[in-house]
């Protein structure tokens, strides 16, 4: 039976049946049994959803391809795949179908990697037809296809897929679905025999295409091609992770794996949103807002960009041959979840995760009392931002405008692109331009945790290279902070100075301990001295000494389950480390790492010990030293944590 408007009067059908449910509320989803609450709230949703739609029980399964007819009408499932992998499914989400018609978009894809815009172009319009899918909707003249997702334009696309041979070309096709999905697809080859020899209507399409030279050769092994490829065997979690990739800028977020090249994603979302769903795309887009296609297995496939896909598969078609129970389910989500594509979040809020400065928050390494009162009074003038999500022209150029309206207050700006998925054109070039002005300026930037070769790859092309010193890139955030100070304590002519203390009696923890206490605490340490890159302290060994560093650079380190290392704290001449050993015992929590030629004094936990008896007044002096140190710690970690989530 063939589908179209003139059916819908012998069908019986009312025009444009509202296929509408009144849907409960995301929240008021009814909890029957108490370990239901500690469900995820989303798939309790989804199951309250499928329950009410199953109950739809208009639309009939497709039949002009025999084999189709075979189909189940009650079979109904549901899926949402996020763009980071994660699926909610409820219902009959593994029972296989033929992809049919959702094959359009993919394999439109495939003709645009394999030809090019252009040449795709030249053969297929991207113009609505506001047609049934089987119209032969050729353009007056050129005898082109209006768009892709009807049968015409998708016939012409599958004659545009490269291969020596017709098995080649089926080859490259069921790879290409495959890498949307995720796993290996097999063909159902009933259904291809069933169309092959019902297709009629569609080889007329075919020898149309080659009466205006669309198809250039026999249309027989392009109509073989769109037979095949319409018999692509998927299930609706398939169907979810195919959105997905499309929704992740063409990358399937379970595999990692590209199906399909990123510059090519807008076009086949552009003419999903205008086509994909015929002559219901104008309703489509009004009332659920997402790209969108469907197929007369049952499926029907929508995506939102850059956050999830949806799935849904139930064989019983309405008179436009888009599943009845789908249409609905899509509704539903678009309106309960707010998913409609006009309603994007606003990005330029939530791109930057957090901004603060050096006057609030400082590197791990620790300084000694002037530098810190120099950082407090001019750390302002080093704005750090942690951004996140797509850096594009809208999400980027609020950081650009804040950076470019601070003029003379900010010598330095970091920007941060450890949770940055992805930058594009545009914002590269507009950060590159930001570097240019800041060089006008005699102001930088600094950019922290860069994944080199995935995000900023053009950055370097688009710099002027007389601006190229006004950018400096570290690998972590803390070194990027690090790199600011110094360069803000050189810029307020705070040189440190390398040669270390004189002896103990300049040690912050001597503070206020007498010359003779200090000489007796002289006589009991032991001096050490450490080469660059030396290991001082080693993490789980036994706490047995306290270090009075005196000369050079140390750094607290742990290493990360992941591998590599984090920097915890950097200590400087005056300062003390390993305070534990005298205090609690026990083994050590991190290691400690010399970072330059190191000189310390250690004082074992024994001769520690010692002191209550021998110079209580030197053993007080000490710990009353280090709880001021410990405050001083925990006041600025307070005050930063404070800016972190201010
Ligand atoms: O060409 C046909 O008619 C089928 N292979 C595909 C049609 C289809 O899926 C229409 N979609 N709603």
């Amino acid at each position: 039976m063939q589908y179209g408007t003139e059916m819908r009067a012998e069908l019986g059908f009312p025009a444009c049946a509202e296929v509408r449910t009144n849907v409960a509320c995301f929240g008021a989803v009814t909890i029957n049994n108490p370990n239901d609450a500690t469900r995820s709230p989303i798939r309790r949703y989804l199951e309250e959803l499928h329950a009410r739609l199953s109950k739809l029980d208009t639309g009939r399964v497709a039949t002009y391809i025999p084999e189709l007819a075979r189909a189940n009408p009650a079979a109904f499932g549901v899926v949402i795949a996020t763009v980071d992998g994660h699926v909610y499914e409820v219902g009959a989400t593994r029972q296989q179908f033929t992809i049919q018609s959702i094959s359009k978009p993919l394999i439109y894809g495939v003709a645009l990697e394999d030809r090019g815009g252009e040449r795709v172009r030249q053969a297929i319009g991207v113009e609505p037809s506001g047609d049934a899918f089987n119209s032969i909707s050729l353009e007056p003249g050129t005898g082109r296809p209006l768009n892709p997702m009807i049968n015409a334009g998708a016939i012409a696309t599958s004659s545009l897929v490269a291969g020596a041979t017709t098995e080649a070309r089926i080859g490259r096709v069921v790879d290409a679905v495959s890498a949307y999905a995720g796993r290996p697809l097999e063909l159902d080859e009933a259904v291809f025999e069933s169309e092959r020899a019902t297709g009629h209507r569609n080889r007329a399409i075919g020898h149309m295409l080659r009466n205006y030279g669309i198809v250039s050769e026999d249309p027989e092994p392009a109509l073989e091609l769109y037979f095949k490829q319409c018999s692509i065997l998927i299930d609706c979690r398939d169907l979810a992770m195919i959105g997905a990739t499309l929704a992740n800028g063409g990358v399937n977020p379970a595999t990692g794996a590209r199906a399909v090249r990123s510059e090519f994603v807008d076009q086949i979302l552009s003419v999903m949103t205008t086509c994909g769903m015929y002559d219901f795309a104008g309703e489509w887009v009004y009332r659920v807002g997402m790209p969108a296609k469907s197929g007369v297995g049952g499926g029907i496939v929508a995506v939102l960009p850059g956050q999830l896909g949806i799935g849904v598969f139930s064989p019983a078609l309405d008179e436009r041959g888009n599943s009845v129970r789908g249409v609905a389910v899509c509704e539903a989500l678009s309106n309960d979840l707010g998913l409609h594509f006009l309603h994007p979040p606003r990005p330029s809020v939530s791109t930057v995760r957090s901004r603060y400065t050096l006057a609030t928050v400082r590197s791990k390494r620790r300084r000694p009392a002037n530098e810190v009162r120099l950082l407090d009074e001019h750390g302002a003038r080093v704005a750090i931002y942690e951004l996140q999500g797509d850096l594009r022209f809208t999400t980027v150029e609020r950081v650009v405008r804040e950076i470019i309206d601070s003029g003379a207050a900010l010598d330095f700006a970091v920007l941060d692109f450890k949770r940055v998925a992805h930058v594009d054109g545009p914002a590269t070039r507009m950060l590159a331009a930001l570097t240019q002005c800041c060089a006008a300026e005699g102001r930088h930037l600094v950019f922290t945790r860069v994944r080199r070769g995935d995000l900023l790859a053009s950055f370097g092309a688009e710099l002027d290279p007389r601006a190229a010193d006004a950018v400096s890139f570290q690998p972590q955030l803390d070194l990027g902070l690090e790199w600011c100070e110094r360069r803000l304590l050189e810029r307020y002519a705070m040189r440190r100075s390398e040669a270390g203390l004189g002896g103990l009696l300049e040690h912050r923890l001597c503070a206020g301990v007498s010359p003779a206490d200090v000489a007796h605490l002289e006589r009991i340490v032991e001096r050490r001295e450490f080469e660059p890159g030396a290991l001082i302290v080693h993490r789980g060994d036994p706490a047995d000494a306290l270090y009075f560093l005196v000369k050079g650079d140390v750094s607290v380190v742990v290493e990360l389950p992941k591998g590599g290392y984090k920097r915890l704290s950097t200590l400087t001449p005056g300062m003390g480390f390993g305070e534990s050993a005298l205090i609690a015992g026990g083994v050590r929590s991190a290691d400690v790492r010399a970072d330059s030629a190191v000189e310390c004094y250690a004082l074992t936990a024994t001769a520690f010990g010692k002191l209550e008896r021998d110079r209580p007044r030197l053993m007080i002096g000490l710990l009353m030293n280090l709880l001021r140190s410990g405050n001083e710690m925990s006041a600025r970690l307070t005050s930063e944590v404070a800016a972190l989530e201010g």
